[in-house]
């Protein structure tokens, strides 16, 4: 196991109805509030209201930036920046999804830098300071809730980027399962693939002698397979919403990279993807992963073959390890088909025009993925092979 330095303070409050505490939640940062929200989902769900009387029953001064795009863009961003400096907004209130949660971090860091907030995610300057921050988390997927992370999109630029600091970690995060009940079933799935990918990213890992991690890792992947489905059948389903929603935070809050190297080649060929073609993070992975899988599994076979008995209960007797490893790289094809996620690039009419360009900006700083290095030519073979 790898030394390793374990922090997260984000309070998670988590139940329904648990909206009701966000005033007191939100009480010790201050009463000027920028609220942060997506396309309209929490107008139509009565969020909205819900968290305006939260705030009214505290004498907040209420600002709003509204429509943060799925792959929230840095030019909504800079409104909100905007907005922060010209109103002395003291707390950022996300209410939405990982792109809205996402927005809102980066306003936070971006508020109080001087410079433009892309710096940030090119690794031209690290955020020193940030707004508090406070989330309302809609749909079980990214995590964005109970980590320090934000992904953004310069669209002019064609760029997609993360930023990542320990003062952009939610303050608190309110999670009512309740809330995700009006998830549509396209983002119920692409969340279920966001999740399972995260965990991907963690467990297929170089490190031995991790059962704790592993098991950990493989817990929240079987909750995802079977909740899953479960929601997908019955969307007001609350235990199967609830058990998707902490598998989600758990997937990426840090639990699983303690003492283990960790990959995320997958997710930094995804995000060259939508920075071009806008298509929603979990489409991508679903795509994306088992190519990888098939790609890399020679690496580790043996974590492949645990992978498919462990997680898809596939019979190991009379099968070499490389059968296995096989099998379970099918069986997680099926499941994301089964489910209703795309499998190739051609299916969202994409083709292999940018595929020299993706590879390139995906491996800017050098290889990716440690599971395998990757390198350009590695990353143009993975899309060729998704097309
Ligand atoms: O905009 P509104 O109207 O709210 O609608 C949203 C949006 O259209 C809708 N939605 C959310 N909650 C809903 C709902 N509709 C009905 N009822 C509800 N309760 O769902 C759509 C998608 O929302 P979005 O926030 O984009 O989805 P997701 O949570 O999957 O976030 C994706 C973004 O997060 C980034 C992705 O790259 C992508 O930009 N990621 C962030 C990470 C992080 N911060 O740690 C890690 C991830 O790997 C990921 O990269
Ligand atoms: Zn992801």
């Amino acid at each position: 196991m790898n030394a390793f330095e374990l922090y997260n303070p984000t309070k998670l409050v988590f139940g329904a109805g648990k909206v009701k505490q966000l005033g007191e939640l939100v009480k010790p940062y201050g009463k000027r509030v920028l609220l942060v929200y997506g396309g309209g989902s929490i107008k139509r769900s009565g969020l909205y209201d819900d968290v305006m009387f939260q705030l009214s029953e505290i004498g907040a001064t209420v600002h709003e930036l509204s429509g943060i795009e799925p792959n929230p863009r840095l030019t909504t961003v800079n409104k909100g920046i905007e907005i922060c400096r010209k109103e002395k907004i003291e707390f950022v209130l996300a209410v939405g999804g990982g792109s809205v949660l996402d927005a809102a971090k980066a306003v936070a860091a971006g508020a109080l830098y001087d410079g433009d907030v892309w710096d940030f995610t090119i690794r031209r300057a690290t955020i020193q300071a940030a707004l508090p921050i406070g989330t309302v988390l809609t749909l079980a997927a990214t995590g964005s809730e109970m980590n320090g992370n934000a992904v953004i999109s310069n669209w002019e630029a064609k760029e997609k980027r993360a930023i990542g600091s320990k003062l952009v970690y939610p303050k608190f995060s309110i999670l009512d399962p309740k809330l995700t009940y009006t998830v549509p079933r396209d983002q119920t799935v692409n969340g279920i693939v966001d999740i399972m990918s995260h965990v991907f990213e963690q467990y297929f890992t170089l490190t031995t002698d991790i059962p704790l991690q592993e098991r950990f890792a493989e817990s929240i992947l079987l909750t995802v397979i079977e909740n899953g489905e479960k929601a997908l059948e019955d969307g007001t389903d609350f235990d199967a919403r609830a058990n998707l929603l902490l598998a989600g935070t758990y997937a990426l809050n840090g639990t699983l990279p303690n003492g283990v190297s960790t990959d995320w080649a997958t997710h930094g060929i995804e995000h060259e993807v939508s920075a071009i073609y806008d298509i929603p993070h979990g489409a991508g992975l679903a795509i994306l992963f088992p190519n990888w899988m098939k790609y890399v599994y020679k690496e580790r076979v043996g974590k492949f073959a645990q992978f498919a008995v462990r997680v898809w209960g596939i019979d190991p007797s009379g099968k070499s390890e490389d059968e296995l490893a096989l099998a379970g790289i099918v069986a997680t094809r099926a499941y994301f088909t089964r489910i209703g996620a795309p499998a190739t690039l051609g299916e969202l009419g994409i083709n292999d025009d940018q595929i020299d360009r993706m590879a390139e900006e995906a491996t800017r700083f050098g290889p990716i993925g440690s599971f395998k290095h990757l390198d350009i030519e590695d990353v143009k073979t993975i899309l060729r092979n998704s097309l």
